[in-house]
C-alpha cells in the first residue's frame, strides 16, 4: 500500500481530487467507483471546481457507488443517490444514465444485488475505487466479520455505524437498519483503490489497518492483499501511526 501524507482535511481533499482528475483526463472512459460519507465531500467540491474552471469532462465516465440504504428511495434526502446528485453529479457533465447505485427500494432486493454485481462486471469492472473507512474498519458497508469473498449483498448495519451516520438524520430511529453494499470481493476486483482517511476519529482504524494482519474482523485489512492501493491520510488520522508527525 502506497501512503500519501496530507497536512489536513483540505490538503487530503486536494490531493484526492487531483489524483482522480488526472486519471479521468488520461482515461476519459473509465469506470469510477465512488463513496459517500463526510470524507469525500470536499474532494467532490474540488472536482466540481476543476470541471467548471478547467473543463475536465465526465461525459464518458460510468460511476458505480459502493452502497445504498435499504428503504430510502432516490429522492429521499438521506439516500446515497440523493447525496451523490447533490454533492457531485448535478454539477459535472456525467450522464445520468451512466451513474449507478444499487436501489434500496427494489421489490426484490436479492435480485437487485445480483443485478448490480452483473452491471459492474459487464461494464468491465471498476478501474478506480474511492473508499472511506468506518471507525470499526468497515469499507462500503461491509461490517466486521464479513467474509472476504462476498459480492454485492444485503447487510444489517451495526449500532456503531448507525450512530456514526445518525448525524445526517433527524433521529436515530430514522437511520435505516440495513443497506445494500458492494461486497469485499467486489471491491477487491477494482483495478485500483484510493482510500481517504481524515481526522483523529479515524486514527485508531488507520493504526489497525497499518499494523494488524489481514483478518475478517477488520474488513479494511483486506486491502493489504490488493496489488494497487493508495492511501491519502491526513496527519490527524496518522497520529497513532507516525509518532513524529
Ligand atoms: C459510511 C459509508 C462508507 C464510508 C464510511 C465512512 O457508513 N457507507 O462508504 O466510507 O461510512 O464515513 P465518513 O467518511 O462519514 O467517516
Amino acid at each position: 500500500m502506497n501512503l500519501i501524507i496530507a497536512e489536513n482535511y483540505e490538503d487530503m481533499s486536494h490531493k484526492a481530487a487531483n489524483y482522480l482528475i488526472e486519471k479521468v483526463k488520461k482515461h476519459p472512459k473509465m469506470n469510477l467507483g465512488l463513496a459517500t460519507g463526510g470524507t469525500p465531500e470536499r474532494t467532490y467540491e474540488l472536482i466540481i471546481e476543476d470541471h467548471q474552471k478547467n473543463g475536465t469532462s465526465y461525459e464518458g465516465i460510468q460511476s458505480f457507488n459502493l452502497d445504498e440504504y435499504i428503504g430510502l428511495a432516490q429522492d429521499h434526502p438521506n439516500s446515497y443517490y440523493y447525496y451523490m446528485c447533490h454533492q457531485l453529479f448535478n454539477d459535472i457533465d456525467i450522464k445520468k444514465e451512466n451513474v449507478h447505485l444499487p436501489s434500496g427500494v427494489a421489490k426484490n432486493l436479492e435480485e437487485e444485488c445480483q443485478n448490480y454485481e452483473a452491471l459492474i462486471t459487464n461494464a468491465g469492472g471498476v478501474d478506480l475505487q474511492i473508499l472511506g473507512i468506518g471507525s470499526n474498519g468497515h469499507i462500503g458497508f461491509n461490517e466486521p466479520g464479513t467474509p472476504f469473498q462476498t459480492k454485492t449483498h444485503i447487510v444489517k448495519l451495526t449500532n456503531s455505524t448507525r450512530e456514526a451516520n445518525s448525524r445526517y438524520f433527524v433521529t436515530m430511529a430514522d437511520v435505516p437498519t440495513q443497506a445494500i453494499t458492494m461486497g469485499i470481493g467486489t471491491i477487491m476486483k477494482s483495478k485500483e483503490i484510493l482510500l481517504l482517511v481524515s481526522g483523529d476519529n479515524k486514527a485508531e482504524a488507520l493504526q489497525k489497518l497499518m499494523r494488524e494482519d489481514v483478518n475478517e474482523q477488520f474488513p479494511a485489512s483486506v486491502l493489504k492483499n490488493h496489488p494497487c492501493v493508495t492511501i491519502i491520510a491526513d496527519k490527524k488520522a496518522l497520529t497513532k501511526v507516525m509518532v513524529h508527525s
